[in-house]
């Protein structure tokens, strides 16, 4: 059976995608796409060996290097999109038409803290909990139409400390992304999760792993 193809989309540092290069087990990454020319994950994928691609981000307004990223994605037809530090919001029709194969990592325990700056206003609410409310972490969604609103595939906690500033607590989240993004991809490339619009099903395997890993799967079926 042929294994899997990933492409995987970014606009910076990358570290998500050199972990999902790492992990790569039922899956491999086919192309990297960014929309910024100086995304230092563009480095780390040509160090790898794959196929990488630039559509420069336009002035606002302007989407069509959108489109174009678009039409390339359809000529490579992966099995999977990985959106891993891509800072754009996608749009709709390019969402329906790969609807249950688009993933995207987002830096906080969704529904909080949809959108930008998700670590400053977990520590915000944190000290406004007088520390009560101490969980932070990350999530790891299909993609919907909306922003940051799709179905919870697995997130990864970790608790937040009275003397964390931002960037402290950015690094310990950005650690249980690098845990979570490539279990769920690997899970999703050997079919041991799966997206049925309503639901998503877990198979035994993935329900005990994502136990013995401290992932929470709230739909998991
Ligand atoms: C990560 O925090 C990810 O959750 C968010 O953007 C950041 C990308 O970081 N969507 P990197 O480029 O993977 O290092």
């Amino acid at each position: 059976m042929n294994i899997p193809q990933i492409a995987v989309l970014i606009s910076g540092r990358g570290s998500n995608l050199l972990s999902l290069i790492q992990h790569a087990q039922h899956y491999q990454i086919c192309a990297v796409i960014s929309n910024n020319k100086n995304a230092a994950g563009l480095e780390l994928a040509r160090n790898a060996g794959i196929d990488t691609t630039t559509f420069e981000r336009k002035a606002k307004g302007d989407c069509s290097h959108r489109q174009e990223i678009y039409k390339a994605i359809n000529q490579i037809n992966p099995e999977f999109i990985a959106l891993a530090g891509f800072m754009e919001i996608v749009d709709a029709d390019f969402v329906m038409q790969w609807e249950g194969r688009l993933i995207n990592i987002h830096p906080s325990l969704l529904p909080d803290f949809r959108g930008l700056h998700t670590h400053q206003r977990a520590l915000q609410r944190f000290h406004e909990s007088n520390g009560q409310q101490n969980q932070h972490g990350c999530s790891v969604h299909y993609v919907d139409v909306s922003v940051d609103t799709g179905p919870i595939i697995a997130q990864a906690a970790c608790t937040i400390q009275a003397e964390d500033n931002e960037e402290q607590l950015a690094q310990r989240v950005l650690e249980q992304e690098h845990r979570l993004f490539p279990w769920v991809m690997n899970q999703i490339a050997s079919n041991n999760i799966s997206y049925h619009r309503t639901s998503i099903s877990f198979s035994e395997q993935a329900k005990s792993e994502a136990q013995q890993y401290n992932f929470i799967t709230p739909l998991a079926k």
